[in-house]
């Protein structure tokens, strides 16, 4: 399908058909996922395909039960972990080989560590860059876990879009839901204390009446500024 009616045909599916989605139509649009952009290319998302039938009525229910959910035969979570980030690091720095450039050691070997650890030193850093932004431009974050969290989650959204986009892509639809109790959602999938549920996606065929109302969006000039 065009990119512009992929586009145009994905919309928030809250009721699903009992058709199957094959295996296949979910892989390739986790493999479109996967091709996000991302910060530092750190990769720190993970996808979660709830696939057992007992784990996925416990989602359906940490999902406040949202007929999006309900209805769906395919779940996925997004998950942004910022924690993960030395699995990126240590994969780019060996993909580098034995004699890297140097613009990669440093930036791979010093300034990742800098930005992702060091979490004693968030006030120092704070400090610094801010002394730093009287001078000249000077990025100010990330100093804090807050900021790393930030990070991880703006690339994961990303991988959400290229996710529902790939899906209507192939005729197939989605739902993604912040609607969810993301402790519960957290155990389900035993994640560690840094990761963040970001989207939980829904998968399937539209049911006639699974689409609510048009799609509407504001007027171009309330939200588009050329200056
Ligand atoms: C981050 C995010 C969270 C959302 N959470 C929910 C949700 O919990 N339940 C739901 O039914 N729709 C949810 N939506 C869908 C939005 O309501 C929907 O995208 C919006 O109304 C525009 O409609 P459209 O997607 O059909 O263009 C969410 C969308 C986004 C991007």
């Amino acid at each position: 399908m065009e990119f512009f009616e992929a586009v145009k045909r994905r919309r928030s599916v809250r009721k699903y058909t009992n058709s199957q989605v094959p295996d296949s139509v979910i892989h390739k649009a986790v493999d479109a996922a996967l091709l996000a952009p991302n910060s530092s290319n750190m990769q720190t998302w993970r996808i979660f395909w709830v696939r057992s039938q007992a784990q996925r009525q416990k989602l359906v229910e940490a999902c406040l039960n949202q007929n999006a959910a309900k209805t769906a035969q395919n779940l996925l979570v997004f998950v942004a972990d910022p924690s993960q980030w030395q699995v990126a690091q240590k994969a780019i720095l060996e993909k580098a080989g034995p004699n890297p450039q140097a613009q990669i050691v440093s930036y791979y070997k010093k300034l990742i560590p800098f930005l992702y650890s060091w979490r004693l030193l968030a006030p120092i850093k704070w400090i610094l860059y801010n002394l730093m932004g009287l001078i000249k431009p000077t990025p100010r974050k990330p100093w804090s876990s807050r900021d790393i969290d930030e990070v991880a989650i703006k690339s994961c959204a990303l991988a959400c879009e290229n996710f529902m986009l790939a899906i209507a892509a192939q005729e197939f639809d989605t739902c993604p839901m912040e609607g969810f109790d993301e402790p519960r959602v957290a155990r389900l999938l035993k994640l560690n204390c840094r990761a963040r549920v970001v989207m939980v996606i829904s998968v399937g065929a539209r049911s006639p009446d699974g689409i609510w109302g048009e799609q509407y969006r504001l007027p171009k000039e309330i939200v588009f500024k050329e200056i």
